[in-house]
């Protein structure tokens, strides 16, 4: 099937997360980068992206206010896109399923962390063009520049995966909702949405990711993003590498 005029593709936002790695005494999602709170500049991304027709919000349930606030004092004039804000979860698999039950008329969905704050409108827009072409899961990825080796607990080195079939995964993830929503139905352990809609045995594509939709997880992320929109001097745009910042 492909998208057609009924196409209804509905963006959920994970921005419930408390940010323990990061440190600050806001949750993450409300950590500004370059003066713009990280949710609101995932929210304009998606936006400006020109292919997402609503955007659902999960923030921590005190913030619920606060998060209708910004939205409300940054939305870009011109949008005519909803923005909905709800209570996300414990675990970001709860925020994402508190999106899913805000979302019943989504026909494609696509799931986007607010920590990705700094990803080009672009490859959201190539998400959503694989979506089109009638693919039922689509994931950005780019090459993993470390050797990745897996361990015991006790550190022993079990195996070395070629590194050239491995990909990091980034958002935002694209899903024919219906495939989305059943595999949220089974309780299956994951730590990313496409993880879910793998156990469920459905096959996922991967298209080439952007360096620049790396998560902001600690101070050095934090610290690259901003030197990233401020221009800082030292730090370039065109030098950054996939290899680089992706986290
Ligand atoms: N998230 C969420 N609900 C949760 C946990 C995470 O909506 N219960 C969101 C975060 O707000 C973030 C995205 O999922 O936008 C990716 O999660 P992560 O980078 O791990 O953010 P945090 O969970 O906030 O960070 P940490 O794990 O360091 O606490
Ligand atoms: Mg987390």
């Amino acid at each position: 099937m492909t998208l057609d005029s009924s196409r209804r593709v509905v963006a959920l936002v994970p921005a419930a997360g408390r940010g323990v790695r990061l440190g600050e005494s806001t949750p993450k999602a409300f950590v500004p980068v370059g003066g713009s709170p990280m949710l609101v500049r995932a929210v304009d991304g998606l936006i400006a992206s020109g292919v997402v027709d609503r955007i659902v919000i999960m923030a921590p349930i005190e913030m619920l206010d606060a998060a209708r606030q910004l939205l409300a004092a940054h939305a870009p004039a011109a949008s005519s896109t909803p923005v909905d804000v709800v209570a996300g979860g414990a675990e970001r698999t709860d925020s994402v399923r508190a999106g899913l039950a805000a979302a019943p008329e989504a026909t494609h969905i696509l799931v986007h962390d607010a920590a990705r704050a700094l990803t080009p409108p672009s490859l959201i827009a190539r998400v959503v063009a694989e979506l089109r072409a009638g693919q039922r899961a689509v994931v950005p990825g780019v090459p993993v520049a470390d050797t990745i080796k897996s361990v015991t607990a006790a550190g022993d080195v079990t195996g070395t995966p070629d590194r050239s079939g491995l990909r990091a995964i980034q958002t935002p993830q694209g899903f024919d909702a219906e495939l989305l929503r059943s595999a949220y139905a089974v309780d299956l352990p994951a730590t990313d949405d496409a993880g879910l809609v793998e156990s469920f045995g459905a096959t996922v594509r991967v298209i080439p990711g952007d360096p620049m939709a790396f998560k902001i997880t600690d101070q050095l992320d934090l610290r690259l993003a901003q030197a990233l929109v401020t221009g800082a001097p030292g730090v370039h745009a065109g030098t950054v590498t996939a290899a680089g910042v992706h986290r």
